[in-house]
């Protein structure tokens, strides 16, 4: 990669304020927790795009997210306690509201002076299909997407969390290689599975791949050798990452999984494996999003390298904290992956003209009922005898364990 280049590369890493994917980063809501992991009167440290916050909710169930500081002399709120609808510090119990202003110092004489100056900054926060999202760029706010795999109330939801320790740029291009399942997941397993006496999975190869940039994001489509491209969703219709890093994986016609990577800071990334499943006919509502850890390390701390999420993300880590690219040699099976980098690099171009990036919704009559994403029914490929996670397996090895709280 020339010089000129890996600069232009290097602007997609750093997400921290003021940074060019920074920037880039702050016109989008993140998940920040699972809805039901915060009950009224938890207070719960979140650092997010390199900001360390506190996540609270009052006893009136209303979610707040202020800067951890205390702004008097420094301690952190995320030992701070709830008191009522408010948060309080814990080491002289300054008080403050989900809009971050201060209402009480309580060792001061009437409850302290001039409280307007001593507030804490506070950003939006909102809750949709059992998760908590947050938004830390300027005002006007977007709106918060209502994506149907989200909204539509015929869906049940679950929620996998990997807290993973690298750069979300090499996360999130992982969905722009469609190549790697060829090798990653289908040959590498089988070498594993060789090892163990245990019967090859099936392998196929790509005929084609193509990529379209559309108003979310990008599109990815294929066709495996063997396959038609006519009447073939997986040509026809494919799945997107829906910008800044979210893929929109179909398991199932009724199961699709939107795998969202929100940069912790430079170099951590926690990855929410959000489960949207059609609830079958006659069925209640589940009424809860169950949070479950999805590990990249097995307990002794070697890496999973035997599920399918967790050969990705040992990739990722092997790749270091924050992936050298000017190592890399990008060849023409990486077009899928230079072209996701590029229409990032355009987005930060237009976020320094003035424009909005792809995937920002301001409008509400584009919001309503829901937004529906291109996503296909069916992959042309079978993972049976390759468990999805750790603790969540497909359901072809049956055994769905959704229970395990995320730490
Ligand atoms: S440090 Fe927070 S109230 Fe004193
Ligand atoms: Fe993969």
């Amino acid at each position: 990669m020339s010089e000129a280049q890996n600069a232009r590369i290097a602007r997609l890493q750093p997400v921290g304020q003021g940074t060019p994917a920074g920037k880039f980063m702050r016109f989008f809501w993140h998940p920040i927790s699972g809805a039901d992991e915060l009950k009224n009167g938890d207070v719960k440290k979140i650092t997010l795009l390199g900001e360390k916050l506190v996540l609270f909710r009052g006893e009136n169930g209303k979610p707040g997210l202020v800067t951890e500081r205390c702004p008097h002399r420094g301690a952190s709120m995320s030992i701070g306690f709830v008191d009522g609808d408010t948060l309080r510090c814990a080491y002289h119990a300054w008080q403050f509201d989900t809009a971050g202003k201060c209402l009480e110092q309580p060792s001061e004489a009437e409850g302290g002076k001039n409280l307007e100056r001593y507030g804490l900054k506070s950003y939006p926060v909102q809750e949709q299909g059992g998760l908590i999202f947050a938004y830390l760029g300027a005002a006007p706010v977007p709106l918060l997407p209502r994506f149907e795999l989200m909204v539509d109330p015929g869906r049940d939801h679950d929620v996998g969390v990997s807290d993973v320790p690298c750069n979300w740029l090499q996360i999130s291009e992982n969905n722009m290689d469609p190549y790697h399942v060829e090798f990653l997941h289908m040959m590498y397993t089988n070498v594993l599975r060789k090892k163990q006496g245990l019967p090859p999975i099936r392998e196929r190869k790509h005929k084609k791949v193509a990529f379209e940039v559309f108003h979310f994001g990008i599109v990815k489509k294929r066709v495996w050798e063997g396959d038609e491209e006519e009447g073939n969703e997986e040509w026809t219709v494919g799945h997107p990452v829906v910008f800044p890093g979210t893929a929109i994986v179909p398991i199932t016609a009724d199961w699709v999984q939107m795998q969202i990577r929100v940069p912790t800071d430079d170099q951590n990334t926690r990855v929410y494996w959000y489960n949207s499943k059609r609830r079958p006919a006659g069925e209640k509502p589940s009424g809860v999003c169950p949070v479950w850890a999805n590990p990249w390390q097995k307990p002794n701390g070697d890496m999973d390298l035997e599920s399918l999420n967790g050969q990705d993300m040992s990739v990722f880590v092997t790749q270091g904290p924050i992936s050298d690219h000017t190592e890399e040699n990008l060849v023409t099976s990486d077009k899928g992956v230079a072209l996701y980098r590029k229409t990032i690099l355009d987005q930060i171009d237009a976020i320094e003209a003035g424009r909005d990036p792809l995937g920002v919704v301001r409008d509400e009559k584009d919001n309503t009922p829901w937004i529906e994403l291109p996503s296909e029914t069916h992959f042309g490929f079978s993972f049976a005898g390759l468990q999805s996670s750790a603790a969540y397996m497909h359901p072809e090895g049956e055994q769905h364990n959704k229970t395990v709280a995320a730490k």
